[in-house]
This record gives structure tokens, C-alpha cells and sequence, in this order.
């Protein structure tokens, strides 16, 4: 449920930034990408572009017409917040 989902400022978001711990942030949703890796038709390469930041502007350019927030419900680890209100 929303009760657990986290509060996540980019000085975290920052440190999911590997593989094993892939975390990236697209339209203000934080999702762990690691478990999806395999499975993006562009690649793993391009998905860790955006590993331990903002993913949104270059998801959009990219593929703007993908549900994201279908794709990915069960990879939703919280919000991207700011750095002071976290
Ligand atoms: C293709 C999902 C992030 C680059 C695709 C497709 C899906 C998808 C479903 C196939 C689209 C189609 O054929 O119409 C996702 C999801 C992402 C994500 C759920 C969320 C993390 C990204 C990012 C980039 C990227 C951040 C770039 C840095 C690409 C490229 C393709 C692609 C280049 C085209 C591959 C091809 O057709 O040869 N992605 N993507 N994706 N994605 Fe992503």
C-alpha cells in the first residue's frame, strides 16, 4: 500500500546507482529497475543511463507513448521529494 512507499531525496536516489540496485525517478515516482533490466527492449545500457537519477526527460524523448506507471507498479519503491523536505 501508499503507506509504504518511501520518501526519496536525489542525495539517495544517488546511491541506488548499480546494477544489483538500479533505482531512477520518472515523473516523480522512484522504481527499482533492476528486476526490468533484462526485459527493456532498448537495452540495459540505456536503462542505466538513468540509474540513481532523474530518468524523466530522457524517458520522454524516447518513449513518450509508454505507460510507465503500468510497466512498472510493482517495481514503485516511493517519491521523489526534494532535498529539504525529506
Ligand atoms: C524501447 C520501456 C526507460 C531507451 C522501449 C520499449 C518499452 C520500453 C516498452 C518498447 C517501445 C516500443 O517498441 O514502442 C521502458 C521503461 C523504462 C524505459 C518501462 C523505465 C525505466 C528508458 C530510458 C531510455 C530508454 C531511460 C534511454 C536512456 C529506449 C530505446 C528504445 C526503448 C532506445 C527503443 C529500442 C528499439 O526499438 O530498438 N522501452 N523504457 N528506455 N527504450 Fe525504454
Amino acid at each position: 500500500g501508499v503507506e509504504t512507499l518511501l520518501r526519496i531525496p536525489p542525495s539517495v536516489l544517488k546511491t541506488h546507482n548499480r546494477r544489483e540496485d538500479a533505482w531512477t525517478a520518472i515523473n516523480g515516482k522512484v522504481y527499482n529497475m533492476t528486476p526490468y533490466l533484462p526485459y527493456h527492449p532498448g537495452g540495459e545500457k540505456e536503462l542505466m543511463r538513468v540509474a540513481g537519477r532523474d530518468g524523466t526527460k530522457l524517458f520522454s524523448l524516447t518513449h513518450a507513448w509508454v505507460n510507465v506507471d503500468f510497466m512498472l507498479d510493482a517495481c514503485l519503491v516511493g517519491f521523489l521529494v526534494s532535498e529539504s523536505s525529506a
